[in-house]
């Protein structure tokens, strides 16, 4: 039945009776903040939010202007616009002593934020295209590895063929790692990942407007197969959201 997912957009807690004792009250340990990468990795310095140039939009005029844009571009993202877009979305202000909170651009149930956001690079300045990984709490850039047309093409034809995919300068792909926020609120979590994910995006789509650029949401996808392309594994860290960037055409 279609309306069975309703159930899905409420809270499940009417009485304290549906209260789940989570992982952080039976005292097991935090998950970490953000996914693990080796220790030797050479990870790509960006811009700091201290150091960006980006012209003075308004945010009165970003909110004006927004709007869904699926029409890209030739040209490339330069790193300072780049770095702007990463920080935007999940940029750190603050890591909490309380592990694994942390006070970010975007706000996020209980502090926790369950969310790893995927670049595949195709035109950044200064950037080799492909596969990346955002590491919001060094702000600086993992390189997870290449891609070649063939990838790409899988790409457009797992966003359910969506052509303007292809054409964009970076596509931004978030994935779930819901453990993080069910180690808090355990059968609350859910709701709570996917409210704040639209926090991002939105975030996104403005902090687009602001440089000049556009971004569209993409959430008709297909599930396998994008958690494939990316290398998760579908079950503790999948795929929830998707959103290609790219200079506006004149
Ligand atoms: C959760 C969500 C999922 C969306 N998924 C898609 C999508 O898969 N493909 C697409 O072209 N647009 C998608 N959109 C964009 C909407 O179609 C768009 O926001 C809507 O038409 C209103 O246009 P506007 O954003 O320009 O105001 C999505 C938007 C949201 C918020």
């Amino acid at each position: 039945m279609v309306q069975d997912g309703r159930r899905w957009l409420k809270s499940p807690i009417n009485s304290p009776e549906d209260l789940v004792e989570s992982d952080q009250q039976k005292g097991l340990e935090a998950p970490s903040i953000q996914k693990p990468y080796p220790s030797d990795a050479a990870l790509v310095d960006l811009v700091t939010p201290e150091a960006f140039s980006l012209g003075d939009t308004s945010l009165v005029a970003a909110l004006r202007e927004r709007k869904s844009r699926r029409q890209y571009a030739d040209s490339a993202l330069t790193l300072d616009e780049f770095s702007f877009l990463l920080w935007a979305v999940q940029g750190v202000r603050r890591v909490s002593e309380k592990v694994p909170v942390s006070f970010r651009t975007v706000p996020a149930s209980g502090g926790i934020h369950p969310f790893e956001t995927y670049l595949v690079i195709n035109r950044v300045e200064n950037l080799d295209p492909g596969l990346y990984r955002y590491l919001p709490v060094e702000h600086k850039l993992l390189r997870v590895g290449p891609v070649d047309p063939e990838w790409l093409e899988k790409l457009v034809f797992a966003c359910r063929g969506q052509a303007f995919v292809r054409k964009s300068a970076v596509v931004f792909i978030w994935t779930a790692v819901p453990y993080r926020t069910e180690w808090r609120y355990a059968n609350e979590a859910h709701k709570g990942i996917a409210l704040s994910s639209g926090h991002v995006c939105q975030n996104l789509y403005l902090a687009c407007e602001a440089i000049g650029a556009g971004t569209c949401a993409i959430s008709a996808y297909a599930q396998d197969a994008m958690d494939s392309l990316l290398g998760v594994d579908g079950r503790d860290e999948f795929t929830v959201y998707i959103a290609p960037v790219g200079k506006v055409a004149e």
